[in-house]
């Protein structure tokens, strides 16, 4: 069976739908699946359903902006009641890597400012092990180079092996996040000790925040395909 494609997102975020409720503050997460839920939430809110929004990026403001949602910001309502949003990869545990999209600092302050933060996904995102993905790591644009070697020491330390990279875009330029901030991926293959890794990248004074979302998911709604349909268990 499949368990990946536009469908199946979909099928996700139109199941997420169901627990959004009149008058929620409510985070709006990041990527492809989060935006098919902005895009079904728009049609609730124009059929007269009355929540607020809190974007995780300015593609989202500007995606929930033309749909028609009430935004605020995060200052303005600093308690929400639910984060919908995407993840690169999501365990068993409910660990997830998220930043795919170089959202990950506003999205992980949104979605702990948020009662319940719900993850919508197919479900070729759910992984034994996390790691496959490479751990997005948001970073400070002053001492790149010296961040990069404090990372790769902190990795070790942390009992993971691979090598690290900073994200550059299409134009071969640094990609820069919202907060004005660069990117660098870790290649780990595999993160057997995911709890070990906050607190030894934490310690390193270039690193914002590491894409490692640990007791922050309370669920996720993981849709794949069955008898040739999209199929949320
Ligand atoms: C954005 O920074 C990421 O955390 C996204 O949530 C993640 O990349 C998922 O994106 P897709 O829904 O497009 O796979």
């Amino acid at each position: 069976t499949d368990t990946s494609g536009p469908d199946l997102r979909r099928a996700a975020a139109a199941r997420a739908l169901d627990l959004v409720k009149p008058g929620m503050r409510l985070g709006l997460g990041t990527g492809s699946t989060a935006a098919s839920f902005v895009t079904l939430l728009g049609e609730r809110v124009r059929a007269g359903l009355d929540v607020v929004g809190v974007p995780t990026s300015e593609a989202t403001r500007v995606q929930a902006e033309r749909e028609g949602i009430r935004l605020a910001t995060l200052d303005e309502m600093p308690q929400l009641d639910l984060t919908i949003d995407g993840a690169d990869e999501v365990d068993d545990a409910l660990r997830l890597i998220k930043g795919g999209g170089a959202a990950l600092l506003r999205e992980k302050i949104v979605a702990c400012a948020s009662r319940r933060m719900v993850v919508i996904a197919d479900a070729a995102k759910r992984v034994e092990t996390l790691g496959a993905f490479p751990l997005p790591i948001e970073v400070n644009a002053f001492g790149l180079a010296a961040t990069q070697l404090a990372i790769a020491a902190a990795i070790g330390k942390a009992g993971c092996t691979g090598g690290i990279r900073l994200r550059v875009g299409a134009d071969g330029a640094p990609v820069v996040t919202d907060g004005g901030h660069r990117i660098v991926d870790a290649h780990l293959a595999r993160i057997p000790d995911p709890e070990a890794l906050p607190a030894a990248l934490g310690a390193v004074p270039g690193v914002v925040e590491p894409g490692l979302f640990l007791g922050i998911a309370s669920a996720a709604i993981l849709a794949a395909a069955r008898d040739g349909a999209a199929h949320v268990p």
